[in-house]
């Protein structure tokens, strides 16, 4: 059952990690058609909004993309490192117990079971399986390193085995493990050492960092991978790399405050996040002139090859989503309107649905014939871009232009203070409007996101179709 043939480990991981998407992403579809018919499926309780929309965002983060970031790392970091994969069989066990965590991840949020933290859903025990999961690929990983043939270390080593290292702790601090808790019964409950404002806080320094950290970097560590692989050409500057490593590593951590801009934090707080986050722009620059000047003169590979076409957009999806973050949502007056609205779940969703899944199907193209012998077929991968493109295009729009119209209306409030008497009366759109004024917003969402979600079982058969070819 745990096979140790070479390559296996990494297949299987990128193959579990397309299922997760499928169910995943379907799911969100299901959370999509809610906020048009709220009473839907509304009195079987675990197939409540609240329920869903957890087991939503558990599985697109934790099985689909992290399920895919590590069967990457184990194509990609061995032949990095010249050398194989320590143990095939250790992976392959990772990989069953991975899938497993999931499941009882989602069916125990369905059951209710959630520690109330948002991305830190999973309750405790769960927790604890999540960091065994990373001492094992750890070990996995750095005992190939210990066995490597080179001494330079190339940039995507970097950016893959520092987020292997602060992974973990990121992990551990958001869900209160490194520090006393009390047990205070239940499989929920556990009270940790943070409470109120500090509890805020400590969250959003959880939240940013497993994107930035995690899904960020080892991200940008597979596009340094794909981006010589896929263009026939050295990467353009190997120091410029290393800088945007090193001022990633040292910016991101401070950002978590961004999130909560007017709220019960300290001022000076979130004046540093702010300060930091724009900073942010100097890491994202160097990924993408990197990108830029490596690509000249090959752009039109994004013609001929699927791998091609995910890598580019991919990377403008990413580019993208960082201006918006520093430039928009981590500015005072301009959180001040947009928090709280679809503009913020648009820009989640530009960063994890379009920049990160679409450099994880670009390595899945590429990866797929190595591993299996077998190209996906063509035509299905043309579909799976452009339905996906199309969707995702719709999706986001619907999403942004909601957002501003949610902004605006909410802002579109004055309060008016008879001194005589001390009566305040509010005077503006009533917040029913707003909900009433999004409809046709949430159908606009919804036609995308069902686009995608079918893009993305079409291509799951796709991958079984060709591997049954190689059997
Ligand atoms: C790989 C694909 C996807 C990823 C990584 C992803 C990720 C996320 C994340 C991180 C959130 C929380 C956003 C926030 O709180 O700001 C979220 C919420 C949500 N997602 Fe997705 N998503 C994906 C695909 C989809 C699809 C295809 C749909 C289908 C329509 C969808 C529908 C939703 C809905 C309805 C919410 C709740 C929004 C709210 O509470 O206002 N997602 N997703």
């Amino acid at each position: 059952m745990l096979s140790d043939k070479k390559d296996s480990a990494s297949e299987r991981f990128l193959l579990s990690a397309v299922a997760w998407l499928c169910l995943s992403t379907s799911i969100g579809a299901m959370v999509a058609l809610k906020f048009l018919f709220p009473e839907w499926l509304g009195s079987i309780s675990w197939l409540s909004f609240g329920r869903l929309r957890p087991v939503h965002t558990n599985g697109v983060l934790f099985g689909w993309l992290s399920m895919a970031y590590v069967g990457a790392m184990f194509y990609i970091l061995p032949r990095l490192l010249g050398t194989e994969l320590w143990s095939q069989r250790l992976g392959n066990l990772t990989c069953w117990l991975w899938n497993a965590t999931i499941l009882l991840g989602a069916l125990t949020l369905a059951l209710g079971l959630n520690q109330g933290v948002e991305y830190a859903e999973l309750i405790w025990p769960l927790d604890l399986a999540v960091a065994g999961l990373f001492v094992l690929v750890n070990w996995n990983l750095w005992a190939t390193f210990l066995a490597r043939s080179v001494d330079r270390l190339y940039i995507s080593i970097w950016y893959m085995f520092a987020s292997l290292l602060w992974t973990p702790l990121v992990y551990a601090i958001g869900n209160g493990m490194l520090f006393p808790v009390t047990y205070t019964g239940g499989l929920a409950s556990i009270a940790t050492p943070y409470s109120g404002v500090n509890h805020a806080a400590v969250n959003w320094f959880y939240g940013h960092n497993v994107i930035g950290l995690w899904f960020t970097t080892v991200g940008v560590g597979i596009v340094y991978y794909l981006l010589p692989k896929i263009s026939g050409k050295p990467i353009h500057s190997h120091r410029l790399g290393m800088i945007g490593f090193w001022t990633i590593a040292f910016v991101y951590v401070w950002t978590g405050q961004h999130h909560l801009l007017y709220g019960p934090g300290p001022d000076w707080l979130e004046t540093v996040s702010i300060v930091f986050s724009i900073s942010l722009l100097i890491p994202v620059w160097t990924v993408v002139y990197n990108f830029w000047r490596t690509l000249e003169g090959r752009w039109s590979l994004f013609f001929e090859q699927p791998s091609a076409k995910f890598l580019i957009l991919g990377v403008w999806w990413y580019f993208l989503t960082c201006l918006q973050g520093p430039l928009t949502n981590a500015i005072r007056p301009i959180s001040k309107v947009l928090h709280f609205t679809n503009w913020v779940v648009g820009h989640a969703h530009l960063a994890l649905l379009g920049a990160f899944t679409y450099i994880c199907f670009s390595a899945i193209y590429y990866l797929w014939p190595r591993l299996t012998g077998r190209e996906v077929g063509a035509a299905a991968a043309k579909r799976h871009f452009w339905l996906t493109t199309l969707g995702l295009i719709i999706f986001m729009v619907s999403l942004w232009a909601g957002g501003l119209v949610q902004g605006t209306v909410w802002s579109y409030k004055t309060v008016d203070v008879d001194f005589a008497t001390d009566q305040a009366a509010i005077t503006g759109i009533p917040f029913l409007k707003s909900v009433e004024m999004m409809l046709p917003y949430y159908w606009l969402r919804l036609a995308g996101g069902l686009m995608i979600v079918l893009a993305q079982w079409d291509f799951l058969a796709a991958l079984l179709r060709s591997r049954r070819a190689r059997a």
